[in-house]
């Protein structure tokens, strides 16, 4: 059943720019030199109930544009867009009760109170009832570890703890669609990790559509069954996650206390050197479409000690390259 259905959406934001100096200010109040960009082409897309959507794309792509459209926080400039028979620019009111969101970038906490007393604030603000409130709440409170951290003052709060009451805060009045910008960023692993299970149980077990954007790879190969990519305003791929050839390329950066066998590096199956940094340490490209990692760096080891390691995903610019490319 489609949820979400978007046809032609377009959206320009208009900056004026005037040079620099007195001059150039005065001479900005008569004419202003106006400068168009286009954040979203005229896009089409549909999400079905159930799904977990990743918008990925490179900074500026328009994901967070796409997503304010969605929830109905900004206009667009044309195009449709039906959610649940909503037009959620327009019907704003009655849209939001059905509808829940988390921007990284953007709280619904209040500084200087606890989150359950922001969470008493949603129930006021939705109505929601007292009995399904304390269910949904002690829910949450298990899943996402947060019974002491509830009732301390949310400035107080690491950014991990903030964002999984935010979630709470998202979820409390049971919507059916869950739009997360960035929800994941600049968190640790551990955080990231009780953060997406937290997506995926709610999905599995309320049966809520998830829109995610995210230019972490591992957050939508880890969520989502279905993925957009977004490059300058366009979507240049929308598609299963399946049919996303996602690179098992990884980038190591090894620093050793003894000097670097180059000559029996060299000869090793499925690693390329990258970078010789010093006698002492290297960079190289591994793939690990065939092996596991720690594997491979057993082979790269030889015996040896590691004195660091720093292992990195490529970057997503590259991986939309390669789409484009095909
Ligand atoms: N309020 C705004 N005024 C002018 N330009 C904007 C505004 N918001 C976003 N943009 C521009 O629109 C483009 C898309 O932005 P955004 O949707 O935030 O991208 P993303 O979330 O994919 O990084 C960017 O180039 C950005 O600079
Ligand atoms: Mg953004």
């Amino acid at each position: 059943m489609t949820i979400i259905k978007v046809e032609q959406l377009k959206k320009e934001y208009t900056a004026y720019e005037r040079g620099e100096g007195f001059l150039e200010a005065v001479k900005s109040l008569f004419k202003r030199r106006k400068k168009v960009f286009r954040a979203l082409k005229g896009i089409d897309f549909s999400v079905k109930k159930g799904d977990i959507v990743g918008f990925l794309g490179p900074n500026g792509a328009g994901k967070s544009t796409a997503l304010k459209i969605l929830s109905g926080i900004l206009y667009p400039d044309s195009g449709n867009v039906n959610i649940m028979g909503f037009t959620p620019w327009k019907d704003r009111k009655k849209y939001v009760s059905h509808i829940g969101a988390v921007f990284g970038q953007k709280s619904q906490l209040f500084w200087d109170l606890p989150p359950l007393d922001a969470f008493y604030f949603q129930k006021a603000i939705y109505k929601i009832n007292e009995d399904a409130f304390q269910e949904q709440l002690k829910k949450f409170i298990k899943m996402l570890h947060i019974e002491d951290i509830i009732k301390r003052p949310t400035r107080q709060l690491s950014l991990g703890e903030r964002m999984r009451c935010e979630f709470v805060m998202a979820m409390l009045h049971q919507p059916k669609i869950i739009f997360l910008d960035e929800p994941t960023i600049g968190l640790d692993i551990i955080a990231k990790g009780t953060i997406r299970n937290f997506i995926r149980e709610i999905n599995k077990e309320q049966r809520v559509t998830v829109i995610i954007t995210s230019h972490d790879l591992e957050d939508i190969e880890n969520l989502c069954n279905k993925v957009i990519i977004i490059n300058k305003g366009d979507i240049v791929f929308d598609d299963k996650i399946k049919k996303l050839k996602i690179s098992r390329k990884k980038y190591i950066t090894i620093s050793f206390y003894e000097k670097i066998n180059l000559k029996k590096l060299k000869k090793l199956k499925g690693v390329r050197i990258k970078k010789i940094i010093s006698d002492y340490i290297v960079r190289l490209e591994v793939n690990t479409y065939k092996e596991y990692l720690d594997e491979i760096i057993k082979r790269i080891r030889m015996g040896k000690r590691i004195k660091d390691l720093d292992i990195r995903e490529p970057p997503i610019v590259d991986v939309i390259k390669r789409i484009y490319k095909k």
